[in-house]
């Protein structure tokens, strides 16, 4: 009998090697990865790739930095179960799987020329800031750029360095909030859709990229068509639980849809008659 080989399979995994590795908050940290031999991951913000950490399991990661390094890519990860603990037990020079791309991500040419609203919560700032580095990269071939992070406390707050570099862009508008601030916060306090009001947009030419917890969708979005933003604009990350990655398994199906392959990234036109998409 012939070999069946899966060499290019969307179930091979390819060897990463971890080039480095640093801690942004208490429980999150950012892995800069390598694939084996050079190979390059391809990929488009709000993709996916499914992770390997052999002995621990394999789970899926949004990648974090811009398609426009070839070389490497960076993950950033939060300490939640037992692959991710295991993972943030690795050190640079460690090898783990990896799986993908994966999914449907941000439909980055479609938005040539198109205003954009990024709104990030909590770790939801890990495949936008694929986005807006990718967007920072290609800076001409948008218009307005507008960027709102809110998250549960300054201790939470993901990429400050770089936070800080984007608050003093010119050809950008940022502004962040806390639910909860700390005696030495100086910045706003409440919650996401409280900077909603005071953003500057234009409906018809604005695409919003909104990722977070499950909770701040419904709120988001009420006060996104308040403001005009039609349905179809409004750009949203699902996240479910997922094993195959390849719409095989039915772990991350939303009845007719599979997450892993129809999303995570859906407009909302799509999926707002999906009661369990919310
Ligand atoms: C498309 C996609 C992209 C993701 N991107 C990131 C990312 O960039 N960074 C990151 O830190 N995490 C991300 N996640 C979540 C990550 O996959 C889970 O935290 C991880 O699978 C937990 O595995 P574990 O073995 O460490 O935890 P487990 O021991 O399996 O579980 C720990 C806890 O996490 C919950 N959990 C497990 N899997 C998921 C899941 N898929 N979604 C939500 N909760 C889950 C469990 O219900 C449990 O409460 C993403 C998930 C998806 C589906
Ligand atoms: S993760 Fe298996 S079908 Fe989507």
């Amino acid at each position: 009998m012939d070999k069946i080989i899966l060499k290019d399979s969307a179930y091979c995994i390819k060897k990463g090697t971890i080039l480095g590795i640093k801690q942004l908050t208490e429980s999150e940290k950012l892995f800069e990865i390598a694939l084996e031999g050079s190979q390059r991951l391809g990929f488009e913000p709000g993709q996916f790739v499914m992770v390997s950490v052999f002995g621990a399991g394999e789970i899926p990661i949004s990648l974090s930095s811009s398609p426009t390094n070839n070389v490497s890519f960076e993950i950033c990860v939060r300490a939640a179960g037992k692959v991710t603990n295991a993972l943030h037990k690795l050190k640079a020079g460690d090898v783990i799987g990896i799986r993908g791309p994966f999914g449907k991500g941000f439909p980055v040419r479609m938005l040539g020329g198109k205003d954009l609203l990024i709104i990030a919560c909590g770790l939801g700032i890990a495949p936008l800031r694929s986005f807006i580095r990718y967007v920072f990269d290609n800076r001409k071939d948008f218009g307005k750029i507008n960027i709102l992070f809110g998250c549960r406390n300054p201790g939470n707050m993901l990429f400050l360095d770089e936070i800080n570099d984007w608050k003093k862009r010119k050809d950008v508008y940022f502004e962040s909030t806390v639910d909860c601030g700390t005696p030495d916060w100086t910045g706003k306090v409440g919650l996401i859709t409280t900077l909603i009001p005071g953003v500057n947009i234009e409906p018809e030419r604005t695409f919003v990229a909104l990722v977070g917890p499950p909770a701040v969708y419904k709120p988001v979005i009420k006060e996104l068509l308040s403001r005009n933003v039609p349905e179809r604009q409004i750009m949203i990350s699902l996240e479910r639980h997922m094993k195959c990655g390849v719409g095989k398994c039915g772990h991350c199906q939303i009845q007719n849809l599979y997450c892993c392959q129809d999303g995570p990234v859906f407009n909302y036109e799509e999926i707002k008659h999906l009661k369990e998409a919310f």
